[in-house]
């Protein structure tokens, strides 16, 4: 039993020993963090010899893994194998689409599929250990992160968080084509103040329970081994060094029997933060609030020890610690067969692999959300047509791959001119018109494109003039997004929107295809423009999702999973939002309501919204009883109907508020979603079962319960358009 094999193990182990177990070093070739001091090598390649290391990250390549492992297995005196992490966040070399357009599909098997996609290739590189997946909520479209996360709503992001660790760790961890999965960042990174990075993060106990916990309590359920903490502070403590979050919560209330590793730099980064005086502290701080593993801080393998000595730090503690690497070690079958992952044979028969390509590709097609579709425009004729293509996005092989895809080789991508190339009976005539303007960003430091050149305007607006039908692919490029990339403005990068109104004046049948890793404010586009096409980034077979999509070969059934705002001034804007004492005045003169005067409320896209090109219709909302208490369950039902002559998938949604309750609930909540298909002309009846367990929340007894009163209940085909009726529980 694994117990007894880590005991066996753990028995040997000097303190040193231990710690190096704790101690994780960043490899030679990739950063995904602050460039680490000159000269840091040859001590990294010391330590690893001495048995002073416990993994490492951002080693990629069966060869180059076996190299290290070899060191830690043949070369130090225990032999104890290493873990390699590295950010495997939505494929290796095979990109699906970013995670928050993945989320967009509300398909969890096809997301747990695109996962075992990621998790099968990563394994062949060597990877055993993947830093995904992030199931930080955030309502917050100006943090560049939210590309890497499902979204705003906390049931959605925990049914995604559930499916993507199924998916990397499979049923059978000591599988060749299983990684450890990490739930990160613990916790509330997606709350940072105004949306910049790594800021502040101050949130209510019921905002953090409610909210921000239950997809990483939803992680341990289903078994997560790691988690990752957080560069942010919460409520005043860095995440690091936060012993309520981490050994209260996760390791003592939820069991967590996995280790934690801290985020690249953190444990010394709350010197910065003014919560430690210097390394030393900051490790004494972060191994008693519950870290186990130092990413590149080097504080564990330089402090530790003498903590230990001055008795600043119990032993107990790094004994721990220690234990939970080696169990999740076990776990993995590395002490059986540490170079399973180094078999270069098979590295090469499986990166890449046409499987891989047709599941990113349907994961691609399904993330596709279509906001607006005015006089049919799409799907667009496959014949007979003139068609310009306008945008320095519609031909970038590049961009779809999005932001965290380190494995993957740039120009790697399909793009949407190559994909729209295949469709051979129209005419296809491209222009850039602009670029697309980019700052600083990880792999291109210093990219110099100039975003005031119009000069390719009259290009655009000549085609444009002559075609049927335009489509425009705009938004803003694959490293617009992610870490460090957050920004002010959510309009358009660059010249594009002025761009965009260029070729309306010309030629108003235009297809607007998005590329984009955050909701966009673009309320002009959605005022004037017939046709848009939300398509994120949409990774390795890109041009080909969008093109089937834009033909209609595949018919779109995404759903927004966060909230689209109309101006910036509205973030934070998310569909479970609370009331407020004056959410609407009778008197429409009257400024003494909670609004701008500026700007309306409402969102420009809610979440849970997308069309189809097929029509459904929702009508007869029934509830078999109007009264539940514990242990029943009321049957909720609602007819769906397609009117139309094309088969389609809606999801159907299911909302719940509590109308009166000890601390303020929001005015929806979701609660189930089920995805349905319909033949033309088809209906159904879709049943959905409320139970006590959907209606409890953390309340204002500090925990979660349901309490007795009146609910409501909402099914629609998005946040804000849903049948309702009432229902109570009454608690026996
Ligand atoms: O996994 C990431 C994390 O999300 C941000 N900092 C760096 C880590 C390792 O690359």
């Amino acid at each position: 039993n694994i117990e007894a094999r880590v005991d066996s193990v753990f028995q040997l182990m000097t303190l040193d020993e231990k710690i190096g177990q704790m101690n994780q070093y960043n490899g030679f070739w990739e950063i995904t963090g602050p460039v680490p001091k000159e000269g840091q090598a040859a001590m990294k390649y010391e330590n690893l010899k001495k048995g002073l290391v416990g993994s490492m990250l951002n080693v990629k390549g069966a060869k180059e893994v076996y190299a290290l492992q070899k060191i830690a297995v043949e070369e130090t005196r225990l032999g104890i194998p290493l873990l390699f992490g590295f950010d495997v966040i939505h494929g290796y070399k095979t990109i699906s689409p970013i995670p928050l357009a993945e989320a967009a599909s509300w398909d969890i098997e096809a997301i747990q599929k695109s996962a075992e996609i990621a998790a099968e290739e990563a394994a062949a590189v060597g990877i055993n250990w993947t830093f995904a997946p992030m199931v930080d909520i955030s309502r917050d479209a100006r943090w560049g992160r939210v590309m890497e996360g499902a979204g705003e709503d906390p049931y959605l992001g925990s049914k995604i968080a559930e499916a993507r660790i199924k998916g990397f760790q499979g049923t059978d961890l000591t599988s060749k084509k299983t990684v450890l999965a990490c739930a990160k960042h613990f916790a509330g990174y997606g709350f940072a103040e105004s949306g910049r990075d790594y800021n502040t993060v101050d949130v209510s106990e019921a905002t953090l329970q409610n909210i921000i916990l239950p997809p990483f309590k939803a992680s341990v359920d289903v078994g997560v081994k790691t988690f990752m903490n957080s560069f942010n502070e919460l409520n005043g403590v860095p995440a690091t060094g936060n012993n309520y979050l981490q050994r209260e919560i996760l390791k003592k209330e939820w069991q967590f029997d996995g280790f934690i590793v801290s985020d690249w730099g953190s444990i010394n980064e709350m010197i910065a933060h003014g919560y430690a005086k210097d390394s030393k502290e900051a490790a004494e701080i972060a191994i008693n609030a519950g870290s186990d593993m130092d990413m590149e801080s080097y504080a564990y393998i330089d402090h530790l020890k003498i903590l230990i000595k001055e008795g600043k730090v119990e032993e107990k503690q790094i004994d721990d610690a220690v234990k939970r690497i080696l169990r999740v070690k076990f776990e993995l079958g590395l002490f059986d067969d540490p170079y399973k992952y180094c078999d270069e044979v098979y590295e090469e028969a499986t990166v890449g692999k046409k499987e891989f390509h047709e599941g990113v590709l349907d994961i691609a097609k399904k993330s596709i959300v279509l906001l607006k579709n005015e006089n049919k425009l799409l799907p667009l004729p496959k014949s007979g047509k003139k068609i310009a293509l306008i945008g320095a996005l519609a031909s970038d092989k590049t961009s779809p791959l999005g932001s965290w895809r380190i494995g993957a080789d740039d120009e790697s991508a399909i793009s949407v001119l190559e994909g729209m190339k295949q469709y051979k009976d129209n005419q296809l005539v491209y222009a850039k018109g602009t670029d697309v303007a980019i700052g600083r960003t990880q792999f291109m430091w210093e990219t110099k494109i100039n975003e005031t050149d119009s000069s390719g305007f009259n290009e655009a607006i000549t085609i444009a003039k002559q075609a049927d039908i335009v489509v425009m692919v705009l938004g803003e490029h694959g490293l617009q997004s992610g870490e460090g990339r957050s920004r002010t403005d959510l309009g358009l990068p660059g010249l594009q929107q002025q761009l965009l109104e260029a070729v309306y004046k010309v030629n108003k049948n235009i297809v607007l295809v998005l590329n984009n890793g955050r909701p966009l404010a673009i309320p002009w586009a959605k005022e004037n423009i017939p046709s848009i096409l939300e398509a994120w980034h949409l990774g390795t077979q890109s041009g080909n999702a969008i093109a089937e999509v834009l033909y209609g070969d595949y018919n779109p059934s995404g759903k927004l999973p966060m909230t689209f705002p109309k101006s910036v001034g509205q973030v934070p804007i998310y569909y479970n939002y609370k009331n407020t004492g004056r959410p609407t005045m009778n008197e429409p003169e009257s400024v003494f309501w909670s609004h701008y005067i500026d700007e309306e409320n409402t969102p420009l896209f809610a979440f849970g919204f997308g069309l189809s090109y097929s029509k459904f219709q929702y009508s007869n909302l029934k509830l078999d009883k109007t009264s539940v208490t514990n242990n029943e369950k009321i049957k909720v039902t609602i007819t769906l109907k397609n009117n139309s002559s094309l088969k389609g998938k809606e999801v159907v949604q299911l909302y719940i508020r509590d109308l009166v309750a000890s601390v303020t609930r929001p005015v929806k909540e979701l609660k189930d979603f089920k995805m349905v298909e319909l033949a033309a002309n088809e209906t159904k009846e879709i049943t959905f079962l409320i139970d006590e367990k959907m209606l409890a929340f953390y309340s204002g007894n500090s925990k979660w319960e349901t309490e007795p009163g009146g609910f409501k209940v909402f099914i629609g085909g998005s946040s804000d358009k849903t049948l309702e009726s009432n229902f109570k529980f009454v608690k026996k």
